[in-house]
């Protein structure tokens, strides 16, 4: 018999992108407790400098580490995990997830080899995305196109207020007007939020396109990674916010479709 293990998993992003992977990773492991954390006063990460990114989170994971004990981390923020994630390991002794552009699942099936990567400002220019273009896509032309309209439009989902059609379709423009674009056949949501909105995407992209991410393989890498661990009796969801306010408090309905019955502030 395993013994009862409390210990969260503890899912970190600036805003609600995260809650694509925490989504996935509950299918997996729905006897889990998670602790969700939104970096909300350092919201958003997209349009912030290297410096500041790599400032910020190894030490903000040092915080949160020490007063929720989790028994793995995933940051789930492409922005963060390419920038930090090294740092993040070195500084901290547990296991931490990262979440990377899906380049490589886009170029197993992508037929026209042409595909776009769509992420944060500091997400596609990162030397990350370059080595990942390499390894895994060399033969494919790869498109890239960075938006900090499509964070805010994801936000602005989960809180329930409404977006146009024509807001998703000039985000896509960003790709599909590059030379080469009218031959995409994947898109890589190389951002977290951006599954959130994925349906909208797809709606209105000028040809039939497959989106993909990482979040399903994370979720099987934290199954893998807890594998043989006891689990809470009672499993309980908590949302972190690092700035409390109404926007955060309005959130409330929306997160515990996650799980996440409670909120608290760091
Ligand atoms: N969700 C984050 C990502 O995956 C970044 C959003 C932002 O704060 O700009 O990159």
């Amino acid at each position: 018999m395993t013994d009862v293990d409390d210990r969260p998993i503890l899912f970190f992003d600036s805003g609600v992108g995260g809650l694509s992977v925490l989504s996935e990773a509950r299918r997996l492991l729905p006897q889990a407790s998670n602790v969700y954390v939104a970096d909300s006063a350092g919201f958003p990460y997209g349009t912030k400098s290297e410096a500041e990114i790599a400032a910020r989170v190894p030490a903000l994971l040092g915080r949160l580490a020490e007063r929720y004990h989790p028994r793995l981390i995933v940051i789930a923020c492409n922005t963060a995990s390419t920038i930090a994630l090294a740092a993040v390991r070195a500084a901290l002794d547990l296991p931490i997830v990262g979440t990377v552009p899906a380049i490589k699942p886009a170029a197993l099936i992508s037929k026209t080899r042409v595909i776009g990567v769509l992420g944060t400002d500091a997400t596609v220019r990162q030397p990350y995305v370059d080595r990942l273009a390499a390894e895994f896509a060399g033969d494919c032309l790869v498109l890239r196109h960075g938006s900090a309209e499509l964070v805010d439009l994801a936000e602005a989902e989960l809180h329930g207020q409404p977006t146009a059609d024509d807001c998703y379709r000039a985000v896509l423009a960003g790709l599909f007007d590059q030379p080469g674009g009218d031959r995409l056949d994947v898109i890589v949501n190389a951002c977290t939020h951006f599954p959130l909105v994925a349906d909208r995407l797809a709606a209105v992209a000028p040809h039939a396109v497959r989106f993909v991410d990482g979040s399903a393989g994370i979720a099987r890498r934290i199954a893998t990674l807890t594998e043989g661990q006891g689990w809470p009796e009672r499993p309980h969801g908590l949302a972190v916010f690092t700035r409390r306010d109404a926007a955060a408090d309005a959130l409330a309905p929306a997160l515990s479709r996650f799980g996440l019955t409670a909120i608290e502030s760091l």
